[in-house]
């Protein structure tokens, strides 16, 4: 009776673990690189994705149907931040999108809380959209000077004597 709902929820996992994955590869290299603040960001975006998985599993098992656990893709291997932050966007975009979709497909399948679940994630989408838009910005008006700043800040931490740092 659920049975598209637990497809419209599987697809939204499968696009959550992909960006788990993706985001934590671009969390590794900024910290490679010693973008201490983007690293973090993309850090903790990820473990907002990996906390919308389980919310959609919880979903799916309440409707008596599996979780299928696959990526909906493969991580894309790039290295330069620009090319990171821009692709985060657009990975953001077509959540947002398709969310809003499922959410109206929900609802057309009289699934009340699963298009509630969807219009949650909507606003959680457009939040990091927002926010790694704000980054690109913040990239076009500061230029490389942006990237320094972000190494800066970790040598600065790197110096401070042991335990008074914040
Ligand atoms: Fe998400
Ligand atoms: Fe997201």
């Amino acid at each position: 009776m659920h049975e598209k709902s637990i497809e419209l929820l599987n697809r939204a996992v499968a696009d959550e673990l992909l960006a788990v994955h993706q985001y934590m590869y671009f969390h590794f290299h900024c910290d490679d690189q010693g973008y201490e603040l983007l690293s973090a960001l993309f850090r903790r975006t990820a473990i907002e994705e990996m906390m919308h998985v389980e919310t959609l599993a919880e979903r799916i098992l309440f409707l008596k149907g599996e979780v299928e656990m696959i990526p909906g893709g493969e991580v894309q291997k790039l290295k330069s931040v620009r090319e990171m932050l821009e692709l985060a966007c657009s990975m953001e975009e077509s959540s947002v999108k398709d969310y809003n979709l499922w959410a109206n497909e929900s609802s057309a399948n009289a699934d009340a809380n699963t298009k509630k679940l969807f219009e949650q994630l909507v606003d959680d989408e457009e939040r990091h959209y927002d926010q790694y838009d704000k980054e690109i910005d913040n990239l076009e008006q500061f230029g490389s000077q942006y990237l320094a700043l972000q190494s800066i800040e970790r040598s600065k931490r790197m110096a401070m004597p042991p335990g008074t740092g914040a």
